[in-house]
């Protein structure tokens, strides 16, 4: 086997030369990390204000975790769900107290874990609602992200996501994103489930209007259809709490997890949801070989407790109220909205300066990384262990941005 060393100019033709180009990322090469920092192959240091769209929340390589996946690593890494392994029950259990929820299932990615409440959502709906074979309709919001799968990129409302690669799967019903009558409207008797997103991150960081949240509760109550919070890039501490639907301290039926929850070192996601909905399956219905694996249960316990602590919750809600005030500093200034809640930021930049992309380039020249999104919006969702100075040195360098 051979190694290649890559300084950044020849890394960065390598993997255009050598992938699918289905991403279009910022010309740097990271090498190495710690905590909100990143460092490329050329020795330059950037401050890490994406996090890996949350999949960083404690940090890149935070030592519990580390000192977990290196611990587990030297025991056993993989069973599949043919046998059960020690790490399994502790992992599932303290989720599922986490989720206030009687059970758990288990998974890799974001995607899957969606792909799974549909599918509980829509056995839920045939087998103890009543809806009839083949007519469950699921709600979602225009806007929305839920993943890249071809039922997922079914009902998402971005022509880029979505073009090509029909035919889509049916039984889904758009409608308008923070308007809890439209949606109330759209329920049929065949509604198994809503699926939201309790701020869209991708769309921009989107905060429905207080109040949202209630009404979709009460009218999912009413007409006995399952309340789904894709909690994926939300959750887990990002938002100052430990759900973003927390905020309005509605509980939903099955939450989605996903990103933080493998600590940014293995991909592991889940649902979580009471038994009443998660006890629909049964064996050979649904499973992944690698959800559930030693490893990923081993490093996800150690991120549960680190939640279980609240000081990242705690850091979230305290550092994000000094970063909006900071980055409301610059309206008027370059800016011309900024929607904030913990540790998320989704920042318009006037469309007449520069584009989002032009204004993360620009950011990454200077020793910031962020990610653009849908135009003039780039979305700030640094590491929760980021410290007061690291988001001072981001503002000031954003502020640089806009006046260059
Ligand atoms: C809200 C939400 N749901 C689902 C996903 C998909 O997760 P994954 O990329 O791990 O499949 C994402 C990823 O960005 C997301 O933000």
């Amino acid at each position: 086997m051979t190694t290649v060393e890559f300084r950044t100019p020849d890394a960065l033709a390598a993997a255009e030369r050598w992938t699918a180009h289905n991403y279009h990322p910022l010309p740097v090469v990271v090498a190495e990390a710690e905590g909100a920092w990143v460092t490329d192959v050329d020795g330059r240091r950037y401050l890490d204000m994406l996090a890996g769209y949350s999949a960083l929340n404690f940090g890149h390589r935070h030592p519990d975790l580390v000192a977990a996946a290196h611990a587990q690593l030297d025991r056993l890494t993989l069973t599949s769900r043919a046998f059960v392994h020690d790490q399994f029950a502790t992992f599932c259990r303290s989720l599922a107290e986490l989720c206030g929820k009687d059970l758990v299932l288990p998974m890799n990615t974001g995607a899957e874990a969606v792909e799974t409440a549909i599918k509980v959502a829509r056995k839920w709906g045939y087998q103890v609602k009543g809806v009839p074979d083949g007519q469950a309709e699921i709600i979602v919001a225009d806007g929305n992200f839920h993943g890249r799968t071809t039922t997922i990129v079914s009902f998402s409302t971005d022509p880029e996501a979505r073009a090509d690669f029909g035919p889509y799967t049916p039984g889904f019903v758009v409608v308008p994103y923070g308007d809890a009558e439209a949606l109330a409207a759209a329920i049929t008797p065949n509604t198994v489930a809503v699926l939201v997103e309790p701020i869209q991150g991708e769309g921009g960081v989107l905060i429905p209007a207080a109040g949202y949240f209630t009404r979709v509760r009460e009218v999912c109550t009413e007409q006995n259809v399952l309340l789904i919070a894709d909690e994926i890039q939300s959750g887990l501490g990002r938002t100052g709490k430990t759900f973003a639907i927390e905020h309005e301290g509605v509980v939903p039926d099955m939450y989605v997890l996903g990103k933080a929850l493998g600590g940014g070192i293995v991909p592991v996601s889940a649902v979580a949801a009471n038994r009443d909905v998660l006890g629909v399956l049964k064996p050979g219905e649904h499973g992944s070989t690698f959800g559930g694996n030693a490893l990923a249960c081993a490093v996800g316990s150690a991120v549960l407790d680190l939640l279980g602590t609240g000081e990242f919750q705690d850091r979230s809600a305290r550092l994000g109220a000094h970063l909006q005030a900071g980055l409301e500093g610059l309206i008027g200034k370059g800016l011309v909205a900024v929607r904030c809640r913990g540790l998320w930021a989704g920042v318009d930049i006037d469309p007449a300066l520069m584009t989002g992309r032009q204004a993360c380039e620009r950011l990454a020249e200077r020793g910031v990384l962020a990610k653009d999104t849908h135009g003039s919006t780039i979305r700030l969702a640094p590491p929760l262990v980021v410290t007061e100075a690291d988001l001072d040195h981001a503002v000031a360098q954003l502020a640089a941005v806009l006046a260059s």
